[in-house]
């Protein structure tokens, strides 16, 4: 399984010898290239930037790290070992063999999975590209970009899938996974989460401690998947995706630090004025992007979801650790609903509520960074408290798509909600003071007043190494 770097792309699946899927692929990457070169990180074709690559898929695999020109990063495709004599872990097929060709009957919906998961990979590089300009310090630089190359190379692994497994409809879908833009009026990324702009850093981290988590749940209910070739990718993701938590999570979790550390020293909750962001302007936020995060798990009563399970295409999140019988035949699942203006958790059959079951997955995994965030605010001595808003504050999508709610779950009045919302979502105020704050520091060791330095920096190297270099 060793990943082979003499060719022109990078993979373990033994490319060379599918001559015509490696030639389909090599068509496919000059366009990749410039569509990178267009819609990837600006101006920075030259840096020379430390990044990780993948040598392996072992969990030692990440060991390689060196300073790298992005538009040469060794994008290429990466499968987790096959495990042998694996069986389909869930629905009516449970106990078969795995599939290691599409089965006919599931192609379309094999397809539209998969094609959903690709376009989020290339909307995040789209979305996140003008941040480079306002880094915090190079650290943060180092792993924006860390990022955006792990993202551009999901997009290669759902490319891979679609021209190894869907003929040619497969490579039409993987031409327009780079025609498809975030933002773009008239073709624009799939779903809505993925066309609003990454305005600012602050955004940038809540962005990846909640959208990317979605999308770490969207891809371990993936790995699950009976389509072998799907399950393998999407496990060697999650090894990507590690990483991603870990930038978001310490990402808000060193504002947090630097907002008690000023409060502390300067004894006021009002930091703004010393340059920090105030822990109220960071509940604002969290608000905003948990609550658009969750509009991305769906509909609370899903039949496509339940057909997605039943066909063993998706699973639910760690599914061969749940302990059912995995067909979900007479199982209820508590799900939120509005009954008599309350909202209340109604049981329903388990099976048309798995997209309800992987967003409390997700809830209850938010929850624990949360806390980990409040444990700081607490070893200052500080009373305040993060709390994630109720399920059906803010949503678009699904059953709470049509209600306000407030962030304590009350249903309000549409005039309520218009006066209320700027003391719960982040304002036109709230996000012009924030732009105030984006500032570039590029020099070595230095770093933005409103954020605290790492406690340590990547692969062993200080805080001060230089992860970038410009050109
Ligand atoms: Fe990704
Ligand atoms: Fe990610």
């Amino acid at each position: 399984m060793a990943i082979d770097y003499n060719e022109r792309i990078p993979n373990n699946v033994e490319l060379s010898e599918n001559r015509r899927l490696q030639r389909a692929l090599e068509a496919w990457q000059p366009a990749y290239l410039d569509w990178w070169k267009e819609l990837g990180p600006v101006g920075t074709l030259n840096y020379d930037v430390y990044l990780r690559t993948a040598i392996s898929v072992e969990a030692n695999g990440w060991a390689n790290f060196g300073y790298v020109r992005m538009p040469d990063y060794r994008w290429g495709i990466f499968l987790a070992k096959p495990v042998e004599g694996r069986t389909i872990p869930f629905g009516d097929h449970k106990g078969e063999p795995v599939w290691n060709e599409v089965p006919g009957e599931y192609r379309a919906a094999l397809r539209r999975l998969i094609v959903t998961q690709g376009d989020t990979e290339p909307a995040a590089v789209e979305q996140q590209r003008l941040l480079g300009q306002t880094c915090p310090s190079l650290y943060d630089l180092r792993n924006l970009f860390q990022l955006n190359v792990e993202e551009g190379r999901h997009c290669w692994a759902m490319v891979y899938l679609l021209h190894a497994y869907f003929g040619r409809d497969g490579r039409e879908e993987a031409e327009a996974m780079l025609e498809r833009h975030s933002g773009d009026a008239e073709k624009p990324r799939i779903l809505g989460a993925f066309n609003e702009k990454t305005a600012d850093w602050l955004s940038y981290y809540m962005f990846s401690f909640f959208t990317d988590r979605d999308g770490k749940y969207q891809l371990a209910s993936l790995a699950e998947s009976g389509f072998d070739p799907l399950a393998r990718t999407c496990q060697f993701m999650l090894t990507e995706e590690a990483h991603h938590m870990f930038v978001g999570e310490s990402g808000v979790m060193r504002i947090v630090e630097r907002a008690c550390q000023l409060m502390r020293d300067h004894k006021t909750d009002e930091v703004r004025k010393f340059g920090g962001i105030d822990l109220a302007t960071l509940q604002k936020y969290i608000n905003f992007h948990f609550s658009v995060s969750l509009d991305l798990f769906g509909q609370e009563i899903s039949t496509n979801a339940a057909n997605y399970f039943t066909q063993g295409l998706k699973g639910r999140f760690h599914e061969t650790k749940i302990e059912d019988d995995h067909k979900l035949r007479d199982a209820t699942w508590p799900v939120h609903q509005l009954v008599d203006g309350r909202i209340v958790p109604v049981d329903q059959p388990a099976l048309i509520a798995v997209n309800e079951r992987l967003r409390q997955d997700y809830i209850n995994d938010c929850q624990r960074g949360l806390n980990r965030w409040n444990k700081v605010i607490q070893s200052y001595g500080i009373d305040y408290e993060f709390r994630l808003p109720h399920r059906a504050f803010n949503r678009r999508i699904g059953t709470f798509g049509d209600v306000n709610v407030t962030p304590d779950g009350k249903v309000i009045t549409e005039e309520v909600w218009q006066r209320s919302k700027g003391a719960w979502l982040p304002s036109d105020d709230d996000r012009g003071f924030i732009a105030t704050l984006m500032q570039p520091v590029i020099e070595p060791g230095k770093i933005a007043g409103w954020i605290a330095p790492p406690p340590r920096g990547i692969n062993g190297m200080p805080f001060e190494y230089e992860y970038v270099r410009f050109n």
